[in-house]
């Protein structure tokens, strides 16, 4: 396997929509696809960050991150939100998806972001950096049913800030519906 990552272009959004619908699976797929087509043209949603990963020249994996504003916080911070994340089936448990998150998360470190949020298996992102983001204090754009409130979390890439806030996120519109927030 030759594995390279890049920040997704343009002409690329349809491969990335295939590999989300064969990650996800026919039903979930169909929604997850419709929901990052949304949000990679909702302006609302920037700066956003989108990167996928190649094996000799064919997309096998892709991460999306999109901007989220605190509220209620006295304190202006630069959050994002991993909203989706994809493996082909083929090429999962090779690792793929945790090089994606980790190449994400220095990369928004490096546009200067200090917190990113997900709803996501609590599991599989604790492995990368992720812990409660209800116990820290920071509030779902919807409410999370109590069974899964751990899959909502959070990892700051700035040493100290999650000690200086705390509050509601609020997310772009595209994904600002409750029907994205049951986990
Ligand atoms: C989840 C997903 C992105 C992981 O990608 P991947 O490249 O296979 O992951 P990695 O190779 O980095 O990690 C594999 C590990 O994650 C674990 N893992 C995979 N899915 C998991 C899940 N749903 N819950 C907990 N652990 C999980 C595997 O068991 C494996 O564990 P091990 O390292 O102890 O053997 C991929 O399986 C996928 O695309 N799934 C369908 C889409 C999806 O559910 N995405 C959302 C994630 S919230």
């Amino acid at each position: 396997m030759t594995l390279h990552m890049h920040q997704a272009k343009s002409s690329e959004t349809e491969a990335i929509l295939c590999v989300v619908r064969s990650a996800f699976g026919s039903k979930q797929g169909d929604e997850v696809a419709k929901l990052i087509d949304d949000l990679l043209r909702d302006p609302t949603a920037c700066p956003l960050l989108s990167v996928v990963a190649t094996d000799n020249d064919v997309l096998v994996g892709h991460v999306l991150f999109t901007t989220a504003n605190l509220e209620q916080c006295p304190q202006a911070v630069s959050a994002s939100i991993l909203v989706s994340l994809s493996v082909c089936p083929d090429f999962q448990n090779c690792g793929i998806g945790g090089m994606l998150i980790a190449e994400g998360l220095h990369r928004l470190r490096e546009m200067g972001g200090e917190l990113v949020f997900v709803l996501g298996y609590p599991e599989y992102y604790q492995k990368h950096g992720f812990s409660s983001a209800t116990v820290k204090g920071y509030v779902a754009p919807y409410p999370i049913a109590p069974e899964h409130a751990d899959a909502w979390m959070v990892q700051e890439l700035q040493t100290g800030i999650m000690k200086r806030t705390s509050g509601r996120v609020a997310c772009a519109e595209a994904l600002a519906d409750p029907k994205h927030w049951r986990e």
